[in-house]
């Protein structure tokens, strides 16, 4: 092995093109894939750029006989000619493919234990693997065009904030604790026996903050902590563009996201996004959709049959009706002619998400035929074909539950449904504004209330007066927004509550007491009281965006060093324990 000496790169494999043909070019990087042709040696030489072929001829024999010592992933650093392929030899599925690099020096800077995972080819080692050699797994193009792609998103996102006026301000990572609705991380104080500080789930109040201190426009790239379940598109620590603005309105902050939006997909993918945006309202996507992330890729809507079968005889959504719940289905194309089996997956999952399970009916050229057929009139199965749009050939996935369950049962099996049946394509993209959410929703244990998004924020202005009316809270809405892309939340905002008396109530009906309030929040609502601006803001999910973009299917294959599904980090082996003397500078016991 060779140290790298006063070599230098001239070249990024993939900058050498067919306009630098007879110049000399020293490309270095890993051995991606080594073919030894009797004769001649291939290398194809990768660096984070992209791949250029290495041809080591015989007659060059001191570089020969190095070559043939070479194996994949040695890092290498070449010298040599770059030349033309003859015309068979052109690969056209290489941005380089039309060259090659006829080598006259190489050097082996590093070998390389055999890797514990594949980087080349198909043969995919399994998550957990990877995971545990990220640094490899971090070696394939798929993963590095990623994360290119996100340090390309967040240069864009910071030069097009700093020229709408924003200030890149940066907010305390041990804080008090703010609450977004997880559990927090907390980290113990060894200064304060007994005292904690959290990691932030988002600088809410700080940027809050920012705006009383008149600061204006306020961004940051965020880090975030949740201590909560994880699923595809959730981590323990991710990131938010998190912005904040005063003296603005909802359809300003919309707006700038659009725009922002825009911008992006212009740059990155060449998409010219049709804007505004579309605006849906909460209750509208909760009705058609059973959800308040709708993907709008494709139709497949929910109908609600519950006034259509209001008389029927049919003793399961007789129960149902009198028990105050609701009678809803989706239309499936074509599956009349489903299977058994395909029926009972329909099941599996309705189950898997908290239902009971899933009643059928095909739809035929005489009415309504098999599965729960025999228990509705003639007239129901007509009023339901019709009300469904229902065609000969269809298949009615009936859910009989509570509003909440049918909604989240039918809202899964749509999108399940929607994927299966490939009502849509990968490419397509549908935003959406989801608007005019609830401010409160019931408490888990339906005593009293949760804030639907988070504590800050202001009712619609007609509403205001409701807050004092202990039977109108729950019809009360917030100037709360979500934006929405192919059935994920991308971001979400509010105008805040920028006056203490109405920030005051909304903690009284979340039942804080006096104490709970001053030991919580007390700093931020003295802060209120010290002429705080009308404000507001929104905070799109950074990961979630680039999976977007990116058309990543995990969020772990956007975030460089991910945590599993468990909150682990396989490589590093965190959490981990600490040492005795940890403990005690802590000032914590370990209880079993
Ligand atoms: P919220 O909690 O809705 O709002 O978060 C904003 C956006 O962050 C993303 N996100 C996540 N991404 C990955 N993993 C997670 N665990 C996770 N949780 C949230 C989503 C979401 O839309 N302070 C408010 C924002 C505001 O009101 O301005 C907040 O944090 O894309």
């Amino acid at each position: 092995m060779e140290f790298l000496g006063s070599l230098r790169r001239s070249h990024y494999s993939s900058e050498l093109t067919l306009k630098d043909i007879d110049s000399t070019v020293t490309v270095m990087g890993w051995v991606h894939k080594r073919r030894d042709l009797g004769g001649l040696i291939f290398f194809d030489l990768r660096d984070v750029k992209g791949i250029i072929q290495i041809v080591v001829h015989p007659e060059q024999t001191e570089v020969f006989s190095k070559a043939e010592k070479v194996r994949n992933e040695f890092v290498i650093a070449v010298t040599g000619t770059l030349s033309p392929r003859s015309e068979g030899n052109i690969n056209h599925n290489m941005l380089t493919g039309e060259v090659e690099v006829i080598a006259s020096a190489l050097r082996i800077l590093n070998d390389t234990l055999p890797l514990p995972i594949q980087i080349d080819g198909v043969a995919m080692a399994d998550e957990d693997l990877r995971l545990t050699y990220r640094y490899l797994d971090l070696r394939r193009p798929y993963l590095q065009q990623i994360l290119i792609t996100r340090a390309k998103v967040t240069s864009l996102m910071r030069r097009f904030l700093d020229r709408a006026g924003f200030y890149e301000i940066e907010t305390p990572m041990l804080m008090k604790s703010t609450p977004e609705g997880a559990r927090d991380y907390l980290v113990p104080s060894r200064v304060h026996p007994g005292k904690f500080y959290a990691l932030p789930q988002s600088p809410q109040i700080f940027k809050q903050l920012l705006m009383i201190a008149g600061f204006d426009r306020y961004y940051q790239i965020a880090r975030c902590f949740r201590d909560e379940d994880l699923r595809a598109d959730r981590q323990p620590e991710f990131t938010q563009l998190d912005i904040e603005l005063s003296f603005v309105t909802q359809d300003d902050i919309f707006e700038l996201v659009e725009k922002l939006m825009a911008e992006i997909f212009a740059e990155i993918k060449g998409i010219k996004l049709p804007l505004p945006f579309p605006r849906m309202k909460y209750s509208e996507a909760m009705r058609r959709f059973g959800c308040d992330k709708p993907d709008l890729r494709f139709g497949l809507e929910l109908v609600d049959f519950s006034a259509l079968l209001k008389e029927s005889e049919f003793q399961v959504f007789k129960n149902c009706l009198a028990a105050g719940g609701v009678i809803k289905a989706l239309t499936i194309p074509g599956g009349a002619a489903w299977s058994r089996k395909q029926q009972d997956a329909l099941v599996e999952l309705s189950r898997h998400v908290g239902g009971k399970g899933v009643a059928f009916a095909k739809v035929s050229e005489n009415g309504l035929e098999a599965g729960i057929s025999k228990f509705l009139s003639a007239n129901e199965a007509k009023a339901m074909i019709a009300a469904a749009q229902a065609k000969p050939g269809d298949l009615l996935a009936i859910v009989a539950d509570s509003m909440q369950i049918c909604s989240k049962v039918l809202a899964y099996l749509r999108n399940y449904l929607a994927a299966e049946l490939k009502l849509y394509d990968s490419q397509d993209l549908a935003f959406c504004w989801i608007t005019d959410f609830p401010l409160f929703v019931p408490s888990e244990d339906k005593e009293g209330w949760e804030p639907a998004h988070h504590m800050f924020s202001l009712p619609k202005e007609e509403h205001i007066p409701w807050l004092d009316e202990p039977d109108k809270i729950g019809d009360i809405h917030g100037q709360l927004y979500d934006l929405v892309c192919n059935g994920m939340e991308i971001s979400s905002g509010s105008i805040r509550c920028h006056r203490y008396d109405l920030q005051k109530k909304i903690f009284d009906i979340l039942g804080f007491s006096e104490k709970e309030l001053n030991r919580r929040f007390g700093f931020f609502l003295d802060a209120l009281k010290y002429g705080t601006p009308p404000h507001g803001g929104i905070a799109p999910g950074l990961d979630r965006l680039i999976m977007i973009l990116t058309q990543a299917d995990s969020i772990r294959d956007v975030i460089a060093f991910p945590k599993t599904l468990q909150a682990t980090d396989l490589m590093n082996q965190a959490p981990s324990e600490v040492d005795e003397t940890q403990w005690q500078e802590l000032h914590l016991k370990f209880i079993e």
